[in-house]
């Protein structure tokens, strides 16, 4: 094989953003840390000196108020929380090479200087702030910025709030940084991205206000103890405060940041105000920028707790182990776009792509290498058959633009074509030894090229693998073919199969029994009535469109079937909470629509309904599109079918009125 230019020298910077210590972290911070770790090893297997940076961002009132809850104070609370996350960091299998925390003394002093030098440059200037401020966020919004009088970002009330402030002229940096970002144009990828903010920064830039007089757990303000400088301009510094800026050998070493690894949400403040910063203060900027996208529920929803659909990545890791969340995670989430996490999912290529594709492919050549050559297998004279050079290339040109999960792509492909070739040649039938081993060995090299490329997504398995052949690790510059000698041991399995457990179909909506209190009609339009129910435990209002074909009275005091998890819908301007369940259908006798309310007139508002025997795993949110391929019909004695079963209270079976079988229920 043509010689591999693998070797690079130089170093290579790589940071996460610092993590907010108020709440645990989920799948999503998770993911953060798997990214920069994958970028880390691929840039180490390169044979640059790399430092990569986590940390926690522990001031401002949101930790503060955190820490008060649970009656802790807040520097016992985050040193807690900051244990936490570093635990949590060691089973993710991640190498940082630092863990900065913002109330270090490290820190504290840096970021002081930093702001010191700032303000005696003149960019700083003491006045007065007031704004939309939304606690959990950190951040001051504008009127035109809030989304229906909520923080755009978080959705949660904002709270008007006045106070002395400093404040930071950003814009006096604007010019300068529309440059560099146009000369530049990988500054911020992905590219998508950086449109966005040149876009923003077609708008004048607002002065930033940096300091806070309203709470006391933060950075004291150089010029003014009063205050306590706001948390991002202080957060921001980490990158350069945990090198000993300015003059750390590390700093020297390694600054400028190769790349702030970040998700998507925090663009701006890395984007526009960190380089600000930056100028201000006369240090040079980080070269690149990589926002990555949000880790969804299952549903495509975003994780909240609220919500009830965080995933727990440690219940993740002690079910199936790090390997498959860190290679589901990495390959199966398009890099820079938002991916949702499924189980499921993760099974599906365990069991493909993991079992079948890679460990079965150790497995086989373990056993053959065992048998015909007693484990032992080294070059003698064979000539290359697979070639992986351009896997290699391809994969690293793929990486640098920050499209992992294309790169992962590749390398499969290729483990693909190692397992193509070994059932194309079979070797257990060749009769001629030395044709059979030149196919073993090439089969092992290629192997042990697979340890080197897969080792940033599974750094144990590629141990392992190593181990399994009787190997050292390697890295880039070990590419090459012929020189290795193998030595394999008795071949376990990998990744034993996971059995699917077949788990019986469950139903997706919350159905409740609900007492019909109120009818009006609708303000805007002819055919809808506003419908007020109640549902036991709290009372909602629905829009349905009934009008044509029952008078209010009719429907009064009856105990109808709703369902209660359909996503919110305006209808012609009236917010309806629900659906009221009727089912309908063609008149014999004239062709007109015939429309009928499924009533429990024996069960109390608030029972469940269920089909029976079935188990209800009610989605939040529910679409009305999904609603409507669900197969609900009227079945024999109008009862409420849904496919084979009778839908149900504890009590009695749900009947329609006035309709028969075969209606449909919508
Ligand atoms: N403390 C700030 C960062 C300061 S950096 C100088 C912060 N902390 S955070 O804990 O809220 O978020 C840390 C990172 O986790 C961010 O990059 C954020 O985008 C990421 N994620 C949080 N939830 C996420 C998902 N559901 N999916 C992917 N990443 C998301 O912001």
């Amino acid at each position: 094989m043509a010689n591999i230019k693998a070797g690079t020298k130089g170093k290579f910077y790589i940071t996460t953003p610092i993590y907010y210590p108020n709440s645990d972290l989920h799948l999503g911070h998770a993911y953060t840390n798997l990214v920069t770790d994958f970028y880390t090893r691929w840039n180490k297997l390169k044979g640059k000196k790399t430092f990569f940076l986590t940390g926690t961002d522990e001031h401002g009132q949101k930790v503060q108020q955190a820490a008060e809850n649970i009656n802790m104070l807040p520097v016992d609370f985050v040193k807690m929380q900051s244990e936490k996350f570093k635990i949590f960091f060691k089973r993710l299998n991640i190498t940082n090479d630092d863990f900065i925390r913002t109330s270090e003394q490290r820190h504290e002093k840096i970021a002081s200087a930093i702001l010191k030098k700032v303000w005696d440059k003149g960019d700083i200037y003491r006045g007065e702030y007031e704004g939309h401020y939304c606690v959990p966020c950190e951040s001051y919004w504008t009127e035109t910025q809030l989304d229906e009088g909520m923080c755009p970002e978080c959705k949660r009330p904002t709270r008007m709030l006045k106070e002395p402030s400093y404040f930071f002229q950003m814009g006096r940096y604007q010019d300068k940084l529309i440059k560099h970002i146009e000369a530049n144009p990988d500054f911020i990828m992905p590219k998508t991205r950086r449109n966005e903010i040149l876009s923003r920064l077609k708008e004048p830039l607002r002065d930033l206000s940096i300091s806070r007089a309203s709470f006391d757990w933060g950075i004291k303000f150089p010029v003014d103890e009063t205050h306590v400088i706001y948390v991002w301009f202080d957060a921001l510094i980490n990158y350069v405060s945990a090198l000993g800026y300015p003059d750390g050998r590390l700093f020297k070493e390694f600054w400028p940041a190769d790349v702030h690894v970040i998700g998507k949400d925090i663009l701006w403040f890395h984007t526009v105000i960190w380089p600000c910063m930056l100028m201000a203060a006369g240090i040079e900027l980080p070269k690149q920028v990589f926002a990555h996208g949000f880790i969804k529920a299952d549903s495509g929803e975003k994780m909240s707790k609220s919500k009830g659909n965080v995933v727990d990545p440690v219940k993740i890791i002690d079910k199936y182990g790090v390997e498959p969340l860190r290679y589901l995670l990495l390959r199966n989430v398009v890099a820079g776009e938002d991916g949702n996490f499924s189980e499921k999912e993760l099974v599906e290529r365990y069991n493909n792509e993991l079992a079948n594709d890679l460990g079965n492919l150790v497995m086989r050549i373990s056993k053959l290498v065992q048998r015909f050559c007693d484990g032992k297998l080294e070059n003698s004279g064979f000539k290359q058959d697979l070639d992986w050079k351009k896997v290699f290339e391809e994969a690293d040109e793929l990486v640098s633009k920050f499209e992992h999960h294309r790169a992962i792509d590749k390398i499969w492909s290729f483990i693909n074509r190692i397992n193509a070739y070994m059932n194309e040649k079979e070797p257990w039938k060749s009769k001629d030894e030395k044709q059979r081993d030149a196919v073993l060995y090439n089969v092992l090299e290629s192997l042990r090229a697979v340890t080197i490329l897969v080792q940033p997504v599974l750094p144990e398995t590629s141990e392992k693998i190593c181990r399994q052949l009787g190997i050292k690790p390697g890295a880039f510059k070990d590419l090459g073919f012929g020189k290795t000698k193998y030595s394999v041991g008795e071949a376990s399995a990998l990744f034993p199969k996971i059995e699917i457990e077949e788990k019986g179909k469950t139903f997706p909506l919350d159905l409740r029994v609900a007492k019909i209190e109120k009818v009006e009609d609708h303000p805007e339009a002819e055919k809808l009535y506003v419908v007020h129910v109640n549902l036991g435990k709290e009372r909602r209002q629905l829009v349905a469109g009934l009008k044509e074909f029952y008078k209010p009275g009719d429907i009064i005091d009856k105990n109808a079937v709703v369902v209660c998890n359909l996503k919110k819908a305006k209808l012609r301007g009236v917010e309806s909470q629900g659906m009221l369940l009727a089912a309908e259908e063609k008149s014999k006798k004239d062709g007109k629509l015939v429309v009928g309310l499924l009533l429990a007139e024996k069960s109390k508002p608030g029972d469940a309904v269920a089909p029976d025997g079935m188990e209800v795993e009610a989605r939040p949110n529910f679409d009305i599109k999904d609603f409507a391929k669900l197969k609900l019909v009227i079945g024999e004695k109008n009862r409420a079918m849904f496919e084979d079963s009778v839908l149900r209270t504890q009590k009695e079976e749900i009947v329609a009125e006035k309709v028969g079988k075969g209606a449909a229920i919508h």
